[in-house]
């Protein structure tokens, strides 16, 4: 999994440069920030929609646009997560976050420009009905049904109210499984998915949504900022109720693993078709960056 991950990372970088190299912008520091914002990372969410559309019998070419309107959404939610009112974090992807490196105002802008590039990108040219589907899909699972309304759920909590474990697993649903859905669902559905495998893709990207932001969380205390690329210790600083801070590291391990044989199960029935998700599943629940 890790030679496969490496080798799509590669190719959707490839493709993102040449897409960047092309963007033209009336104003250059914009275009500079924007740039920035989308260098680093582990590029999950692309590999997802590639990994849709392997699964509907495709490969990347089928689904580019979608991957890097992904990325970019993805990167936007991140320039917005990191900015004071939000996490205050100030180190992401191994440097300097966007509004520490281009000002507060800056940093608001460039996720607002990559949020709309992301739809530019994704709506250009001609498109077949079910591309329009996946992206009217996507724009859902990022928006307020979604990573939004997430991170609305994340950030509603001070020092007299913390949060029931009930409201964190809703909460890591929608800010982390929904875009994790988005990818991989909106690939399938751009590519023809019928109903039955769409239903079977959401729930396995929901379940290995839950397990990425559990183990987001566990190696927040766990790991260090060379290795992740961002502060330690930021959920603990800004006080935030997570999964592991209401069970403890031995449950939050134990729930890992169950999440995962639950994200099997919702894709076994598709034998080879799904084999790669189904390495994926076990690949995130031993993550360590
Ligand atoms: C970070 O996502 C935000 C979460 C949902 C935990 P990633 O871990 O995928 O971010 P990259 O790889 O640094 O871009
Ligand atoms: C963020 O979750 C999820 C988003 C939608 C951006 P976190 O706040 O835990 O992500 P990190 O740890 O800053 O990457
Ligand atoms: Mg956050
Ligand atoms: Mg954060
Ligand atoms: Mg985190």
């Amino acid at each position: 999994m890790k030679k496969y991950l490496q080798e799509n990372k590669e190719i959707f970088e490839k493709y993102l440069k040449e897409r960047l190299d092309k963007l033209n912008c009336g104003y250059e520091p914009i275009a500079t920030a924007v740039k920035y914002a989308l260098d680093g990372g582990k590029r999950i969410r692309p590999i997802l929609c590639i990994l849709g559309a392997e699964f509907m019998g495709k490969s990347f070419d089928s689904v580019k646009d979608l991957a890097l309107g992904m990325e970019c959404i993805h990167n936007y939610s991140l320039c917005h997560d990191d900015l004071p009112c939000m996490d205050n974090d100030d180190l992401r992807h191994g440097k300097p976050s966007t509004h520490k490196k281009f000002g507060e105002g800056m940093g608001v802008l460039t996720g607002d420009a990559l949020l709309n590039l992301a739809f530019e990108i994704m709506l250009d040219g001609d498109r077949s009905f079910v591309h329009y589907k996946a992206v009217n899909y996507i724009a859902k699972m990022s928006g307020i049904y979604g990573m939004v309304g997430g991170q609305c759920i994340d950030i509603a909590q001070d020092e007299f109210r913390q949060k029931s474990l009930e409201e964190v697993i809703t909460l890591n649903m929608l800010k982390t499984s929904c875009l994790f859905k988005a990818a991989l669902a909106g690939s399938a559905i751009s590519l023809g998915a019928n109903a039955q495998e769409i239903a079977s893709l959401e729930l396995y990207a929901q379940k290995i949504g839950l397990i990425f932001q559990i183990v987001d969380d566990i190696l927040d205390v766990t790991s260090n900022s060379e290795v992740l690329g961002k502060n330690i210790n930021s959920d603990i600083k800004a006080n935030k109720t997570t999964y592991l801070s209401i069970c403890g590291m031995e449950k939050a391990k134990q729930d890992i693993d169950n999440l995962e044989i639950e994200a099997i199960s919702a894709v076994a029935k598709y034998g080879d078709r799904a084999a790669k998700l189904i390495e994926l599943a076990k690949y995130l629940t031993n993550r360590s960056k």
